[in-house]
């Protein structure tokens, strides 16, 4: 489930030894409070966040970590003032075309979580030509939620799950946590092993509510804009210094 560190340049600033985790998920918070310190506007911290979003997917993809999923869009965040959700679409189509480049020559795959016809149209044009353009990198896999909602997944699941016990295709009795984790987004990926949330707040915002139910949780002060590669080995340290018993007693996973 952890595969070895095994890059030497970043190797100083992880502790010995330090495993890095298959998959990490991110809740990116912080940005507008960051904006506000500086009495900006709050587009300006999401302008910043994207800087941070370049280094924390260039670093994972040094660290090889094979999965990293980041929240950058929630069902709910389609609640705030109109001329902050235009801006937020704008900062990710122009991540997503100045990116694609990058993704191909480091081999990483990108991946939708959440409601992608609810996103503006442009948007979802180069989206799914990104998707295109890098279904067949395999180094690391990049998750974006967008317009995504836990409970909303969930729903879809169990729609999905109930159309085909109607249909024939499938029994009830048949329905296990593997059925259900193969009609989610995130089918055929592995759990996260750690979810970081920056930005102070200690909740998980109905973000992969099913997928985090072993995941290690790390939530820091910082604030989006400031979470950098640092930052993000400091989490990671911390995760090393993590038992995960997965239920079991600590005798009975020191045994293992
Ligand atoms: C939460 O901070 C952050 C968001 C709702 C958006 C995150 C978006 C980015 C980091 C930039 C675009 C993303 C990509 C992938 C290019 P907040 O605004 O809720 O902060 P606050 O709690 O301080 O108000």
């Amino acid at each position: 489930m952890i595969s070895f560190f095994a890059h030497p340049e970043l190797m100083v600033e992880l502790e010995k030894n330090a495993v890095v985790p298959r998959h990490v998920a991110i809740i990116m918070d912080g940005n507008g409070r960051w904006a506000e310190e500086q009495k900006r506007p709050r587009i300006f911290g999401h302008r910043a966040g994207v800087d941070s979003v370049r280094e924390i997917v260039e670093t994972s993809r040094t660290l090889g970590i094979e999965f990293l999923t980041l929240y950058a869009f929630s069902t709910e965040n389609w609640n705030r003032p109109t001329g902050e959700v235009s801006g937020l679409m704008g900062l990710l189509k122009n991540y997503l075309q100045s990116e694609l480049r990058t993704m191909l020559k480091n081999d990483v795959r990108l991946c939708c979580f959440g409601e992608q016809e609810r996103l503006p149209a442009d948007v979802q044009t180069v989206l799914q030509q990104t998707i295109a353009e890098t279904r067949m990198c395999r180094s690391m896999t990049l998750n974006l939620a967008l317009s995504y909602g836990a409970r909303s997944e969930l729903v879809q699941a169990v729609q999905s799950l109930a159309q085909k016990c109607r249909d024939g295709i499938l029994e009830w009795q048949d329905i296990t946590e593997e059925t259900i984790s193969d009609h989610l987004f995130s089918a055929g990926q592995p759990d996260p092993d750690l979810l970081i949330r920056t930005g102070g707040e200690n909740r998980l915002s109905n973000f992969l509510l099913w997928q985090s139910s072993y995941t290690e949780l790390y939530f820091t002060e910082v604030k989006w804009p400031d979470f950098k590669k640092n930052q993000f080995l400091e989490a990671i340290n911390i995760f090393n210094c993590r038992q995960r018993r997965f239920g079991r007693t600590s005798a009975q996973t020191k045994a293992v």
